[in-house]
């Protein structure tokens, strides 16, 4: 079984994988959909930690009310409180009008706060007490306001170290990590490579519209030897690029970028040096 979501459509994202680690975050996930626990999601950039919290929103009693992602990292610190819990109307210079926040979009929803590592102490003591009490004050107001939501979290960063270096607060990483989920890199789940490479070679086959495209056994070899530092984004984005520029049915060896071919050489002169060890 490839699909873990019936039958694959490519409009709305798979969860694709069948590795013990996989399988394992697949448990969990059903295990939480349904509570309200909240979910602290880690692990190296493009491991799947979007794709992650997104799944755990479609099998919750939540999936027909919003999921609101917030990416923290990359709203500029002044405007995230704001985007975050509001604000009235000349709360600050420049709000002509009332904004609502997300925390209030996301009512009866899922709130997903990706890249939370990135949050200024500043933030993270309101987001605690969000967390807490579930409740919060947009900007300039003295109302307060209640939500229901289910809160997911994730980063990229080590809070431990974050916390160890005054930078992330132990409290707020205990209430957000109830149910820690930790991404594998994709180098500690090599089997799931040809699943992976089938999935991307079929999505964008669909999307382009063209005909059916392979890698040959010595190519996908050399990807399953890949130590694939970013991840299954970058398997995504060769196997875009592949389609886009290759123009053959059959990827080979020589159609992948260098830096594979250089990993393929140094693998190659490391076997050879220890059979050389062994004669
Ligand atoms: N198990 C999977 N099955 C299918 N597609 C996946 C899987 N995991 C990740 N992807 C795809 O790989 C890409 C990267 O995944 P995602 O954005 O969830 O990673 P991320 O951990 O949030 O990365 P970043 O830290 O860079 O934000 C996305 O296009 C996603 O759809
Ligand atoms: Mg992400």
């Amino acid at each position: 079984m490839i699909s873990h979501a019936g039958k694959k459509d490519f409009r709305s994202e798979v969860f694709i994988g069948n590795s013990p680690e996989i399988l394992n975050i697949l448990n969990i996930i059903n295990k939480v959909a349904d509570e309200d626990a909240t979910i602290l999601i880690t692990g190296e950039s493009g491991t799947g930690k979007e794709i992650v919290a997104k799944e755990v929103h479609k099998k919750s009693r939540r999936r027909t009310e919003p999921l609101i992602t917030v990416n923290c990292g990359a709203i500029p610190f002044e405007l995230l409180e704001s985007e975050l819990f509001g604000h009235e109307r000349g709360a600050f210079t420049g709000a002509h009008r009332e904004r609502i926040g997300r925390f209030e979009l996301a009512d009866n929803g899922t709130i997903f706060l990706d890249e939370i590592g990135d949050v200024r102490p500043e933030i993270q003591v309101k987001l605690l007490r969000v967390l807490q009490k579930h409740s919060f004050e947009r900007i300039g107001s003295t109302q307060t306001i209640t939500v229901n939501i289910r809160i997911i979290a994730a980063t990229n960063k080590n809070l431990d170290h974050s916390i160890a270096e005054g930078k992330f607060r132990e409290d707020l990483f205990y209430r957000l990590s109830v149910i820690p989920i930790k991404m594998p890199p994709l180098r500690d789940r090599k089997s799931d490579i040809p699943l992976l490479v089938n999935h991307f070679l079929e999505k964008f086959q669909a999307i382009r519209k063209t005909k059916e495209k392979e890698f040959s056994n010595e190519a996908l070899d050399v990807l399953i030897q890949y130590d694939w530092p970013g991840n299954i984004r970058e398997l995504e984005n060769l196997i875009e690029r592949l389609s886009v520029l290759v123009d053959k049915r059959v990827f080979d060896v020589s159609d992948l970028p260098e830096n594979f071919l250089q990993k393929k050489q140094e693998g190659f002169e490391k076997s050879a040096a220890r059979l050389k060890k062994d004669i």
